[in-house]
């Protein structure tokens, strides 16, 4: 248990202290634990992209938060993807065929690790707080993916074999992207209907991948193949309906919806990450298994403890209890007032008894950066 927050990089200020050390993309330290900030070491990590730093401090020293997946196994799924995705990007830039032998065996170590360290924490609502280093956004999805599907297979009841075919399936679902050009996978704008045709062909490619896989379930290659695919048959390649699609591809179909939804993007902002599960909820029954999503809702944080708000008062906090019955209303702890002034003392807002005030960003105060 760790007592921190974690603090937009824009609401970082001059002696701040750092609650975790700040690794580069290939887990060196850039800044140690306990690194006092200063407004040189702001500007620089901001440079660098990195949009959350976590901080200690008397305000939530008594906020608890759990780290569901330990820093080593963050590591060493952060490295093994980002090798083997960079090594098949690599290849196929230069139009040779892409080959995935053997990758599986790495990646079926870390899922191992990953299943343990879920399996460490069964009632907690997970949180992916994965906020500390900036990574290619496949990377990243690829795992945040797999993370949230391997702990909905746990909610669900899913066996060790079961979780690893489902888990390994989350982790490879958008491999068949590093066969897409990367001038498409990193378009700023909307693509074109023909670029969204070519981007569609992941699906199949990551099939074929995956396919003969020696260390690699069949049913795994299928999540590549099925994870666009949607009950009422909207979903592509072959708009497979209902119980044809894998129930492995239409848990991660959920969680690849949320989790790109709910990440900041070259072409549009994040969703807040409870309108993004009304935005799943309006598919359910047509796009998405009700049962799932409330699986889903019930076992997703969607405002992890820590987390910095800002709330429709104006009023900047931090995320200090969740309600389980309305995960999506938690109680905030005011830290600035809507003058940007810190609160002394601090108090704290129950946003389930306090129903006309809403969430409105987890991105920092949108007045004071002039943006959004
Ligand atoms: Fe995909």
């Amino acid at each position: 248990m760790l007592s921190m927050r974690f603090v937009p990089i824009q609401l970082c200020t001059e002696g701040m202290r750092l609650g975790k050390p700040i690794l580069d993309e290939e887990g060196h330290v850039l800044l140690a634990k306990d690194v006092v900030l200063t407004e040189g070491l702001i500007g620089r990590l901001a440079g660098r992209g990195i949009p959350y730093l976590y901080i200690v401090d008397k305000a939530t020293e008594d906020v608890d938060v759990p780290e569901m997946i330990r820093p080593e196994t963050r590591l060493a799924a952060t490295r093994t993807i980002r090798s083997h995705f960079s090594r098949m990007m690599g290849v196929s830039a230069q139009g040779k065929p892409a080959f995935a032998t053997f990758i599986a065996k790495d990646f079926r170590d870390l899922l191992d690790s990953i299943i343990d360290d879920l399996g460490n924490h069964p009632s907690a609502m997970i949180m992916m707080n994965n906020l500390q280093v900036k990574d290619h956004y496949l990377f990243q999805h690829s795992l945040n993916v797999c993370v949230y599907s391997t702990m909905l297979g746990i909610a669900h009841g899913y066996g060790r074999e079961e979780l690893t075919q489902l888990g390994m399936g989350a982790l490879l679902h958008d491999v068949g992207k590093t066969r897409i050009p990367l001038s498409l996978l990193s378009k700023p704008d909307k693509l074109t209907v023909e670029e969204y045709e070519l981007m569609k062909k992941h699906a199949e490619y990551g099939f074929q991948l995956l396919r003969n896989e020696p260390n690699l379930s069949l049913l795994s290659a299928h999540c590549a193949l099925q994870h666009h695919e949607r009950l009422d048959g909207s979903g592509y390649p072959r708009g497979l309906k209902g119980t044809d699609i894998h129930d492995y591809a239409r848990w991660i179909g959920i969680v690849d919806t949320y989790d790109a939804l709910t990440t900041n993007r070259a072409y549009r902002a994040p969703v807040l990450p409870h309108l993004a599960v009304e935005l799943l909820y309006a598919g359910a029954g047509t796009l998405f298994e009700p049962s799932k999503l409330e699986t889903f809702r019930d076992h997703i944080a969607i405002y992890p403890l820590g987390l910095t708000v800002e709330l429709s008062t104006g009023e900047v906090g931090v995320v200090v209890d969740l309600n389980r019955n309305l995960p999506h209303r938690p109680i905030v702890r005011i830290l600035y007032d809507p003058e940007g002034r810190e609160t002394t003392p601090y108090y704290e807002t129950d946003l389930s008894k306090q129903l006309a005030v809403t969430i409105v960003s987890v991105t920092g105060r949108r007045d004071r950066l002039g943006v959004g």
